[in-house]
């Protein structure tokens, strides 16, 4: 038997016994400054002499205890949080790129993502090249001398197009790159990227790991000593940490992270199966079938796929459009991983930004619908889509 405690147990214990005033939870330390003993020892703490507590945009007791826990579930080094997962993909790439880099992407990516790499990065002169990150031959073909960096999503953001990690990470060190991963459709439940070679693997907190729609955030975990100094430099500057009560949050996400996603799981095949059986739908999107696109990468590099996934209705825009109309269990609302099941159109919502040229490309349609299936009994979820299929 391994004597490596599983996902669950490090997360319930991973952020120590021994907490300050035997809190049994982590309390909130919402301060901004900490008090030093004397002038020299604020002194020696600037310095780095010596460690301990300065500042809450450098770091802050609760925010750590998440990082530590985050840090153990990722097999990583160190866990650094943001206010956003937004900000944490600023930490993913901008560290890492000067003027005159290239940078590699995903060409099915979150909408802001697109928006972060096509609209700014060209202000600060980095290029970026969009290939599809899924067909390995694609990346050989756009690595150039100044290519830096590979950041994508997998499973991607919404058609759930898989890529393989260690086909990527392979290729990219070999090229002297490195590889940062959003792996936020799966959580860390489901996927280890930096057990699979990537060298930064990211989460928007704000879904699965925090889990209760309350939080906006994000954190990325690395091993490499350079690259985590490099976050913390930017971090320090950048200033987009986590806050102290919303570390408090995500770290009590965390604690039900496992029990949530095997749920999860389970409701999102209960629910793609039947969505897939339907007339009025097309395709199901749904990379848990064993003959999706990139199954047999999802059994060697995933434990899971999680529950968020994307179908194409036969009636086009129309038919999306009225089925948001008509849910009543489904909630009508962006993101993913909550706790309540999320419905959303991403060509008018979360991928709005988007250019329809760069739409096609990743077959982002008008006809496609994301859902991310809840914590409620997987026969009302189908219930209430087969209601408002029924209306169509
Ligand atoms: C895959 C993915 N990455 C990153 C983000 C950005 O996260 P946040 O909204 O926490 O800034 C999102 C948001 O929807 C997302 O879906």
């Amino acid at each position: 038997m391994s004597n490596k405690q599983g996902f669950a147990t490090v997360a319930a214990h991973a952020d120590g016994h021994d907490k300050p005033m035997h809190s049994h939870t982590w309390p909130i330390f919402q301060t901004s400054s900490f008090v030093f003993d004397s002038p020299e020892h604020g002194a020696r703490l600037f310095a780095g002499e010596e460690s301990g507590h300065i500042y809450s945009r450098l770091g802050n007791p609760t925010v750590e205890a998440f990082e530590r826990v985050m840090s153990q579930l990722e097999e990583g080094d160190r866990t650094c949080a943001f206010s956003s997962g937004m900000a944490t993909i600023m930490h993913c790439t901008m560290p890492f790129l000067k003027s005159g880099d290239d940078m590699i992407c995903g060409d099915t990516l979150y909408g802001c993502t697109v928006d972060l790499f096509q609209e700014h990065f060209p202000h600060y002169n980095i290029s970026v090249t969009v290939v599809d990150t899924s067909d390995i031959a694609q990346i050989q073909a756009a690595l150039k001398p100044n290519t830096k960096l590979i950041f994508l999503e997998t499973p991607a953001n919404p058609t759930n197009k898989i890529t393989s990690l260690k086909k990527v990470s392979e290729l990219a060190h070999k090229h002297g790159a490195i590889v940062a991963v959003d792996a936020t459709f799966a959580s860390p439940y489901f996927i280890k990227p930096l057990a699979l070679g990537a060298d930064i693997s990211m989460h928007s907190l704000t879904k699965y790991v925090n889990g209760h729609g309350d939080v906006v955030g994000g954190c990325l975990t690395l091993k490499n000593p350079d690259l985590i100094q490099k976050v913390l430099k930017f971090r320090k500057v950048h200033g987009g940490i986590l806050a102290p009560l919303d570390a408090f949050l995500v770290l009590r996400g965390v604690r039900t992270l496992a029990c949530r996603m095997e749920r999860i799981q389970a409701t999102g095949r209960s629910v793609a199966t039947y969505l897939r059986n339907h007339p009025k739908i097309t395709r199901v999107l749904y990379p848990g079938f064993e003959d999706a696109p990139g199954h047999e990468i999802v059994k060697d590099e995933m434990t899971g796929v999680g529950g968020t996934f994307s179908f194409i209705m036969k009636g086009g825009y129309d038919a999306a459009k009225k089925l948001l109309e008509e849910v009543k269990i489904c909630t009508v609302a962006v993101s993913l991983g909550s706790f309540d099941t999320l419905i959303e159109h991403p060509a008018s919502m979360t991928h709005a930004c988007v250019s329809e040229e760069l739409m096609a490309k990743q077959g982002l349609t008008r006809d496609l619908v994301r859902i991310s299936v809840g914590l409620e009994d997987d026969k009302d979820i189908i219930q209430d889509l087969a209601q408002a299929l029924d209306k169509l």
